[in-house]
């Protein structure tokens, strides 16, 4: 954990991590860059312009920036936080692997044992992540956390038609089936 490295965080003195989501080892998994901002300033309505031009310089997949929700309590069970997400180039609506770097921020830095919850406040709704116990008896002792994320639904389609490119994105890979997403228009191939 870095205080302040950008000359423009300076005045306001922002704590960030780089997390390495989906394993446990360094330099492992998918890295995403963690902010924490004063209160609210991660908030809809906070500086975009801001928080992008951060993404670009961390120049990660993924960087999130989160602060708490100050419509919520202090002392509420369950902590409630804004949170955004920004690749290098734009705000995304919905990110998981950065979601979990920020729940693992939280759970191990910024909030006291006792909470074993957060909810995010996002452009996707409320998602939450738990702490939970390690699926695997000689996994004891790491930290597991579950996503509760918004189901999507999916309809099959012809890749010819919605994205010719595919076939050569995979580089000539067979392709199996494609669906398509009502909500988002995203593609799982
Ligand atoms: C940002 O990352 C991409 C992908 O890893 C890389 O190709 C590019 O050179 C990087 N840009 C800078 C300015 O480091």
């Amino acid at each position: 954990r870095v205080l302040c490295c950008f000359a423009d965080m300076a005045k306001k003195g922002i704590q960030y991590v780089v997390v390495d989501a989906f394993t446990a080892q360094p330099f492992k998994g998918n890295p995403a860059a963690v902010c924490f901002l004063e209160d609210d300033a991660a908030a809809p309505a906070g500086d975009g312009r801001w928080m992008q031009s951060v993404a670009v310089e961390f120049n990660l997949s993924q960087t999130a920036f989160f602060s708490r929700d100050s419509s919520c309590a202090a002392d509420a069970t369950t902590p409630r936080f804004h949170l955004r997400w920004f690749t290098p180039v734009t705000e995304v609506a919905l990110c998981g692997h950065a979601t979990l770097a920020t729940a693992h921020f939280l759970f191990t830095s910024v909030l006291a044992e006792r909470h074993g919850v957060v909810e995010f406040a996002t452009k996707s709704g409320v998602l939450t992540a738990k702490k939970v116990p390690a699926p695997e008896a000689e996994e004891q002792g790491k930290l597991f956390i579950e996503l509760d994320f918004p189901m999507s639904d999916y309809v099959g389609c012809d890749p010819a038609d919605e994205l010719p490119s595919i076939p050569e994105t995979l580089n000539g890979a067979p392709v199996v089936s494609v669906h398509k997403s009502v909500a988002t228009n995203d593609f799982i191939v």
